[in-house]
């Protein structure tokens, strides 16, 4: 049985792929599991940080799982693999904690998706990432020819997608898309985020926020949270509010 684990320890959140006889391979029922596990996750205030990791196998997430998709209709392909898969990994990307994705091996397809997806990265020196799916007749769908674009230079991602070339972890670092390698890519990222108990929960959700409005990572509804902070905390908003329930005229103060 596939699956994606959500366990929570403390202020960490570890998201965990648990398909390693197929590589990790994404399924349907894993998106499933995704998607609530972030739903879990947009509501949960004692986490601090989410890893994002997988089972060891040979590969981190060797892709979506081609056997699946491959038996879908064209337009349930279009409905239900590639439109569904964009809306999970766009939730993961905009939970309001900071992500790490610990990529212990190789990230390919929507393996590596799933790592753009997160804030930072940290990969195993084994580890290479790579777009295969004009090997097997698709085009990347989970935004790989979009979100990674943001990350890495335009001319990488051609490399991989068209040529079919591997990144090195060690190039990935070079060129800033992962942080770190490390021979323990889930115990950097355990570290990484053991030193977020310094820094205050909510300045790091806003500056998530800005950053994600200055590089269009769902920017119209990052300005209108922070607009929302901003003016939540507002005395006018208390006395609109407390007016409206007295049905009274509000006489709002400007602060
Ligand atoms: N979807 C479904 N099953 C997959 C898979 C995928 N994306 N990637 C690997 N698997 C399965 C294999 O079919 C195999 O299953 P089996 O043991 O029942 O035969 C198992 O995982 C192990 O993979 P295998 O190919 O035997 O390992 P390998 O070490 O020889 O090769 C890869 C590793 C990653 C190079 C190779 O599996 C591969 O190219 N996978 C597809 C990558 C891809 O195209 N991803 C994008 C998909 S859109």
């Amino acid at each position: 049985m596939s699956g994606v684990d959500l366990s929570i320890d403390g202020a960490v959140a570890t998201l965990r792929l648990d398909n390693p006889d197929k590589l990790n391979a994404f399924t349907p029922d894993m998106l499933a599991q995704l998607d609530q596990h972030c739903a879990t996750l947009e509501r949960e205030r004692s986490v601090r940080c989410v890893i994002v990791a997988a089972q060891p196998a040979k590969a981190f997430c060797a892709g979506a799982d081609i056997i699946a998709w491959g038996a879908l209709s064209p337009f349930d392909f279009a409905r239900h693999w590639v439109r569904d898969g964009h809306r999970i990994f766009d939730r993961l990307a905009r939970l309001s904690h900071p992500t790490i994705a610990a990529i212990g091996a190789h990230a390919f397809g929507g393996g590596l998706e799933l790592a753009t997806a997160c804030d930072i990265r940290v990969m195993a020196p084994r580890a290479t990432l790579a777009l295969p799916e004009t090997q097997v007749g698709i085009v990347p769908g989970w935004s790989g020819t979009q979100r990674l674009t943001r990350l890495l230079p335009e001319p990488v991602v051609k490399e991989m997608a068209l040529f079919g070339r591997r990144l090195s972890a060690e190039r990935a670092c070079a060129l800033g898309f992962a942080a770190e390698v490390s021979d323990d890519p889930e115990a950097t990222a355990r570290a990484m985020a053991g030193k977020l108990a310094g820094t205050s929960p909510m300045a790091t959700e806003v500056a998530k926020y800005q950053i994600h409005a200055a590089v269009g990572e769902d920017r119209s509804a990052m300005i209108e949270a922070l607009g929302g902070a901003m003016i939540g905390a507002s005395a006018d908003k208390a006395e609109g509010v407390d007016a409206f329930a007295n049905k009274r005229t509000p006489e709002f103060p400007g602060r």
